[in-house]
Formats: structure tokens, C-alpha cells, sequence
């Protein structure tokens, strides 16, 4: 029988969700031994790997959390579990803090106690520079997050450069912009790329928020899985993980409209508060230091995004 308790392993926290599951995959792939660690509140059972060991348990939970890193010999961490909206985190603060900051906390001592050596978090771009004060930002914007979520992602940014220092931790924090593709929740308040593509291939109106000509930068899971990997074995740092292009909401309508083959007329209401206008993020930092760039044309992703939500 294959000793997999004896090998070295890599842990994916939130391995059953949306991002997660593409990155077990992947290093399942490539041959690497993988822990998924999950509570399944917001993952899929149906995303988890059949080769990767699954434990069903919360990051809040420090003794469950230690009795996984002690039954396996964990070598380094991809940190994707965490509560990931933001307008929860404005509803719940306490709770968002729980999850995303004590959550990671209690992984940090884990990894500390275990002499595991290299964490890779995903941070986010989104949500922690707040409002840009230039276009494309680049990791030196100025960090004011509007929501508690962005500020709790900074938090442990910094919890882990900090561990870094006091106990030699190798961390890479990754800081995605709008990711987006199969698996990404279409019911969600957020992911407007997979709730419009559910809703046109079910003939339903989307909504679109405002008058669409809101900005975003789009960057694809595979594309972000491979930062992750390249991450696990690359430099330690902060990298913006993006594609330094601006998509509107009208732009993305009109070319899923396209792929889908229908019709269907967006409905218009009132803009959401607290959301930017216009985002961009610079990803020189990582193209030089981690040799990352993005691989996938909006129109690829968008195709195969929209190819996913036909077959399910
Ligand atoms: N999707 C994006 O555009 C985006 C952008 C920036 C950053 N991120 C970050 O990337 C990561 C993955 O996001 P996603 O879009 O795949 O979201 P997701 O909700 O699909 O994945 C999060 C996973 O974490 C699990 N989880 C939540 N709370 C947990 C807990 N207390 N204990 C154990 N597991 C728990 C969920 O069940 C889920 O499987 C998150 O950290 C998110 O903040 C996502």
C-alpha cells in the first residue's frame, strides 16, 4: 500500500470551492500529494479531487486543524478557504474576522508547529487598495479597503509576513483581481461573469447593476492556478495576479450574448454602494519575479466558462 501518511504533502484549505478544487486538480496533475481541508459552506463535494485525502473540517476549529497537520506531514499550504464575500463582511464583520483572520491565524501556528515551510495565500486586489488613485494599480498603491473583508485579507498579509520573520515561514501572498470560470458559484451576489452566463443559457434577464460601464479586470482560474503553482515553488513576496485590462459589465454582457447564441436583454437597477467604478491591476511585479503572466483571452475564458455552465 502506497505510505501516504509518511510523504510530504501540500495542504489546499478551500480546496472544495470554486478556486480551490482548480488548483487540487492541477497539482494532483503534476503528481504532488494533496490534504484538502474544507468545511464545505460554501465548496462543492462534487469539486473535491477523488486522489486528493479529504478532511471536512473549519479553519476556526484549532484542534481539528492540528490533528490534520499532525497525521500528515504537510510541507506547504495553498490558503484559498476563507468567507469570501464582501457584502457578508459588511454585515458581519465579527464573523468575516473569525473566519478570514483567526482562521488563518490558526493555520499559521499550525504550520509553525509542524515545521511546514512555505504558505500561499490568496489575498485579494479587488478589495484592499479601495479606491484607485491610478490605473493599473500596482502592489505600491496605497492600501485603504473599503469592507472588512479587504481589510481582514491585508491583516494576514501581514500576520504572515510576521510569521515570516519571527519563525522563517516562506510566504507568497497572491493578489487576485476577478477571477473567473467553471465551478464559480452562478448564485452567488458576486462572479457576474457565471451568474450571467447561467442566467442567459436558462433564457432569464440578468441584472446589471448601475449602467454597466463599470470596469473590472477579469483574469482567468487557469491562469490563477498557475500563479499558485509557480508560487508554491517561486520567490516569497506580494504579487498582484490580474491582467492590467479594463472589461466593462456591458462589454462582458454583449460578448456572453454573443457565445450564448441569445438575445436576451440585460435589466437595469440602481448601482450597489461601496463597489469602485473603474479597476485595473499592474502585474509586472509577478511577470518578473515569478515569470507569471496571463495566458487566457477574455473571449477563450468566456467561452469555456459559458461551455461549463452548458453541461451542468
Ligand atoms: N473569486 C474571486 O474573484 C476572488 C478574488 C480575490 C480573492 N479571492 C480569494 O480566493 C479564495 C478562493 O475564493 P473562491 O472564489 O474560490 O471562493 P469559494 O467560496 O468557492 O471557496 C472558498 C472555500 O473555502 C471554504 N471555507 C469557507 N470558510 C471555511 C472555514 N471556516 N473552514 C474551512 N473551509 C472554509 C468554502 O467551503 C469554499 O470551499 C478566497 O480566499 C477568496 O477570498 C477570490
Amino acid at each position: 500500500m502506497k505510505d501516504f501518511a509518511g510523504k510530504m504533502k501540500i495542504m489546499v484549505t478551500g480546496g472544495a470551492g470554486f478556486i480551490g478544487s482548480h488548483i487540487v486538480d492541477k497539482l494532483v496533475e503534476r503528481g504532488y500529494e494533496v490534504v484538502v481541508v474544507d468545511n464545505l459552506s460554501t465548496g462543492r463535494k462534487e469539486n473535491l479531487n477523488q486522489n486528493a485525502r479529504f478532511h471536512e473540517l473549519d479553519l476556526r476549529s484549532k484542534e481539528d486543524l492540528e490533528r490534520v497537520f499532525k497525521e500528515n506531514n504537510i510541507r506547504k499550504v495553498i490558503h484559498q478557504a476563507a468567507q469570501a464575500s464582501v457584502i457578508k463582511s459588511v454585515r458581519e464583520p465579527d464573523f468575516d474576522a473569525e473566519v478570514n483572520i483567526i482562521g488563518t491565524i490558526n493555520l499559521l501556528e499550525c504550520c509553525r508547529r509542524y515545521d511546514t515551510e512555505k504558505i500561499v495565500y490568496a489575498s485579494t486586489g479587488g478589495a484592499i487598495y479601495g479606491e484607485p488613485e491610478h490605473l493599473p494599480m500596482d502592489e505600491e498603491h496605497p492600501i485603504k479597503p473599503l469592507s472588512p473583508y479587504g481589510l481582514g485579507k491585508y491583516v494576514s498579509e501581514l500576520y504572515m509576513s510576521l510569521y515570516h520573520r519571527l519563525y522563517g515561514l516562506k510566504c507568497t501572498a497572491l493578489r487576485y483581481s476577478n477571477v473567473y470560470g467553471p465551478r464559480q458559484d452562478p448564485h452567488g451576489e458576486a462572479g457576474v461573469i457565471a451568474i450571467f452566463s447561467k442566467k442567459l443559457l436558462e433564457d432569464k434577464q440578468p441584472i446589471i447593476f448601475g449602467d454597466g460601464k463599470q470596469t473590472r479586470d477579469f483574469v482567468y482560474v487557469r491562469d490563477v492556478v498557475e500563479a499558485n503553482l509557480l508560487a508554491l515553488e517561486g520567490v516569497n513576496g506580494t504579487y498582484n495576479i490580474c491582467t492590467g485590462k479594463q472589461t466593462s459589465v456591458n462589454e462582458i454582457f454583449e460578448m456572453l450574448r454573443n457565445i450564448t447564441g441569445k438575445k436576451t436583454k440585460a435589466a437595469y437597477e440602481e448601482e450597489r454602494k461601496g463597489e469602485v467604478r473603474y479597476c485595473s491591476l499592474n502585474y509586472s511585479k509577478a511577470e518578473k519575479a515569478l515569470k507569471w503572466k496571463p495566458k487566457t483571452g477574455i473571449e477563450k475564458g468566456l467561452k469555456e466558462t459559458v461551455d461549463y455552465f452548458k453541461g451542468i
